[in-house]
This record gives C-alpha cells, sequence and structure tokens, in this order.
C-alpha cells in the first residue's frame, strides 16, 4: 500500500510518518511537505534511510503539482496532516491558513476522487458508507483528515467536546480547519470519497516547534527569559502526548468505518498556569535550580484575541469502538518532552534561528 503523508515533516507528521514507515515495511511512505517553518526534516533523520519511505518536497496549494504526484504514484490512501496550525499566527496571518487548510485541502481531496475514480471506474472502491475500510488492505481507498478540537469552539467551566457537539470555532486557524473537514466530509457525502476525521486535543511532546506553549516555556525557561502566560493563565486545555496521537491516527487508519469521525484527547485537562507551575518544578530539579527559581521568569501578558476558554474531549467512542486509550501520565510525559528538548539543543538552536527569530521578536507588537 502506497501511502501519501502530508505534513510530514512537522510536529505530529513526523511521529506518524516513523510510526507507519516503521510498524508497517510492507507499506510504502510517501512525505509531502512544502518546509515552511515549522517543518523540519531533522525530525526524520531516522527515518530517512529506510527503504520503504520517500520525501517529495511540494506545496499542496499547487493543485497542478498534487495531480501530478496522484499521477506518478497512484497512492492507495492519504494520512492529511500539512496545515498552517498556530492560533497566534492565524490572527495575525489569517490567508495562509485560508490558502494551505482550505484550498490545499480541497486539492489533495480533488486529486484523491480524481485518481481513485479513474483506478475504479466510477464507483471509489473501498467507499461504501459505514462499511469497515479493510476488507481488502491492498485496494482500499482512504482520505484520513487529521484535525482538531478546537473546531467544537469554547467549554464553559464543565462538559466535553463529543463527535456529535456543533461546529462552533472561534480563531482563523479553527475556521479554517473546520472548513477543511466541512469539505472533507462534503466529498464523501457528495462523491462518496472515501474518508475518516479524527479531531483531537493539545499534543505536546519531541519535535514541538517553540512558538507553542509547553516548548516555547521549556526554551525560555532554559534561557532565562520570560515565560508568556496570557491573561489570567486561567484557560484550560486537555494535553495528550503526541506518540499517543499517532497510535490513535494508526489505530484509525487501520479500523475506522468509512465516513466515521473520532475525538482524540487524553482526559487531561490543565489551568495554563498550573501547568507552567508543574513545568517550572521539572526545570528546577533537570537544571539544578533551588526551587521556585524558574517560576520567577512568569510574566503575565495581554490575552490572545478570542482566546477560547476550555477545551476538553470526550474520546470515549475511540476507547469503546477501536480500543484505543493513551498511554502516558502527564506528569511522566512532560518530563520525558523536558528531558527531550535538553538532549536537543542543537534542533533548538536551529529552529529557533531564521524566521522563529523573526516571529519572537515581533510577537507581542501584534497582540
Ligand atoms: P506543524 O505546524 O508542526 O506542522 C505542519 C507541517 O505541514 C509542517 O511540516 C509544514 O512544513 C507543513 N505544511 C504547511 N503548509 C504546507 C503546504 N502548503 N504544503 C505542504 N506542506 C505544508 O503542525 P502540527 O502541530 O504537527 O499539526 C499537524 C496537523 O494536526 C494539523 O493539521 C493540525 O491542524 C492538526 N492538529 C494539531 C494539534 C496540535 O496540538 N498540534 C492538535 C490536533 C490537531
Ligand atoms: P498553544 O500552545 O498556542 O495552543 P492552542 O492555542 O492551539 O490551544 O496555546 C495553549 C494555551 O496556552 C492557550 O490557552 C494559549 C496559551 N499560551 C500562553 O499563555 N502563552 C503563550 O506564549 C502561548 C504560545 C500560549
Amino acid at each position: 500500500m502506497k501511502i501519501l503523508i502530508t505534513g510530514g515533516a512537522g510536529f505530529i507528521g513526523s511521529h506518524v510518518v516513523r510510526r507507519f514507515a516503521t510498524s508497517y515495511p510492507q507499506y510504502h511512505v510517501f512525505n509531502l511537505d512544502k518546509l515552511t517553518y515549522a517543518g523540519n526534516l531533522e525530525n526524520l533523520r531516522d527515518v530517512e534511510k529506510l527503504p520503504n519511505y520517500t520525501f517529495i518536497k511540494g506545496d499542496i496549494v499547487d493543485g497542478d503539482f498534487i495531480n501530478q504526484i496522484f499521477e506518478e504514484y497512484n497512492f492507495h490512501a492519504v494520512i492529511h496532516l500539512a496545515a498552517e496550525s498556530h492560533v497566534d499566527r492565524s490572527i495575525i496571518s489569517p490567508m495562509d491558513f485560508i490558502m494551505t487548510n482550505i484550498v490545499g485541502t480541497v486539492n489533495l481531496l480533488n486529486a484523491a476522487k480524481g485518481n481513485w475514480q479513474e483506478a475504479g471506474g466510477k464507483e471509489i472502491s473501498g467507499s461504501g458508507s459505514g462499511s469497515s475500510s479493510h476488507s481488502d488492505p491492498e485496494n482500499r481507498k482512504l482520505f484520513y483528515h487529521v484535525s482538531t478540537d478546537e473546531v467544537y469552539g469554547t467549554l464553559g467551566d464543565t462538559g466535553y467536546f463529543t463527535e456529535e457537539t456543533a461546529y462552533d470555532p472561534h480563531s482563523p486557524y479553527s475556521a479554517s480547519k473546520a472548513s477543511s473537514d466541512h469539505l472533507v466530509r462534503a466529498y464523501h457525502d457528495t462523491y462518496k470519497l472515501p474518508i475518516t476525521i479524527s479531531n483531537c486535543s493539545n499534543n505536546y511532546g519531541p519535535n514541538h516547534f517553540p512558538e507553542k506553549l509547553i516548548p516555547l516555556a521549556i526554551h525560555n525557561i532554559k534561557n532565562n527569559k520570560p515565560i508568556p502566560v496570557y491573561g489570567k493563565g486561567e484557560n484550560i486545555r486537555d494535553w495528550l502526548y503526541v506518540e499517543d496521537h499517532a497510535t490513535a491516527i494508526d489505530v484509525i487508519f487501520h479500523n475506522a468505518k468509512v465516513g466515521d469521525t473520532y475525538n482524540i484527547g487524553g482526559h487531561n485537562e490543565w489551568k495554563n498556569i498550573d501547568l507552567i507551575n508543574l513545568l517550572c518544578n521539572i526545570m528546577d530539579k533537570k537544571l539544578g535550580r533551588a526551587k521556585g527559581e524558574s517560576a520567577k521568569l512568569i510574566t503575565y501578558v495581554k490575552d490572545r484575541q478570542g482566546h477560547d476558554l476550555r477545551y476538553a474531549i470526550d474520546s470515549s467512542k475511540l476507547q469503546r469502538e477501536l480500543n484505543w486509550k493513551p498511554s502516558l501520565q502527564f506528569e511522566e510525559g512532560l518530563e520525558k518532552t523536558v528531558d527531550w528538548y535538553l538532549a536537543n539543543d542543537e534542533w533548538l538552536n536551529h529552529v529557533t534561528s531564521g524566521a522563529y527569530k523573526n516571529y519572537y521578536e515581533t510577537q507581542y507588537s501584534h497582540r
């Protein structure tokens, strides 16, 4: 089976590429990535030498190019992760998000539809609504769209996002992801394209670009720089270790019913300020600092515009139907993450120069 994974040089994509290329030597994994500021082939150094892995540099916004690679390789399946992914950037430059997350997704849908219709005659094989997608693993087709819980909007103090929660996105990022989710479903309903979608909560772990809360805080604590906490630090996110997300994607890819949607989350809610305090304690220990030293760097800054208060995922459908559950406790995962960042100075130095440096220096003036 030839699987096209988009955005495989990014944070989550690199873990998904590694999992598929190493666990399934019988598959060939094609990683299509534009290598934006967030894409980094250093994330895949150990995978590059595998015979069942090919990197393709390219932009999903370029429809002709996408059609061309489908014609050349005849992919059986797509796992689509390529996206602009940072909410703060979407507030500054929404159009990049519209182009990549919406137009790019439609280009992939069109190419898959065209290629799979050609291969399977009028009907796209494996497209029966509700049918299991693996009766014939070699011939089945699947467009797996990786999405976020942010499409559901925000929660108050109680309740969870389920697969039935109505979409109510607030940021340009989440609105662009919601739009792409709707388009993926529309291609299923209209053209019978075999699709599945998962909506996951906030990920953390190795290879995370240090503009998102956890890696930014680790980077700043290490360098004795202020840790920016938006507003009062009372917003809540539900954190999942990135390898647990990759495992969930594997399970869903192989077992989901075509057309179905799954929420993925760790049942692991943290107020931002509590998370930062926990991280500061871990960093004090790891860096041999006195207890409380790192927490002195906490700096409350102006709140994010339209800042969603709380995300919390109900992933019981995935647990019940496909027997997936997260493997790591948060404290353990966070410590593993800190260890990875402290052991990978070169990676961190590399990604914090160039485009990131400019972003970091200007981010506060934009909010
Ligand atoms: P990321 O920003 O780390 O990586 C995105 C990757 O996509 C990069 O390698 C980048 O080079 C590539 N890319 C961007 N624009 C492209 C284009 N036009 N053409 C080809 N490649 C392009 O993102 P991430 O955090 O790994 O997120 C991956 C996916 O998972 C996204 O679709 C995101 O919406 C979704 N998601 C992320 C989280 C999270 O917590 N990070 C949670 C749930 C869902
Ligand atoms: P982030 O990692 O950007 O993920 P998302 O916005 O997609 O949930 O932010 C996580 C939470 O941390 C969110 O409530 C915003 C907050 N935050 C800060 O307080 N300071 C920061 O510097 C960043 C990047 C985020």
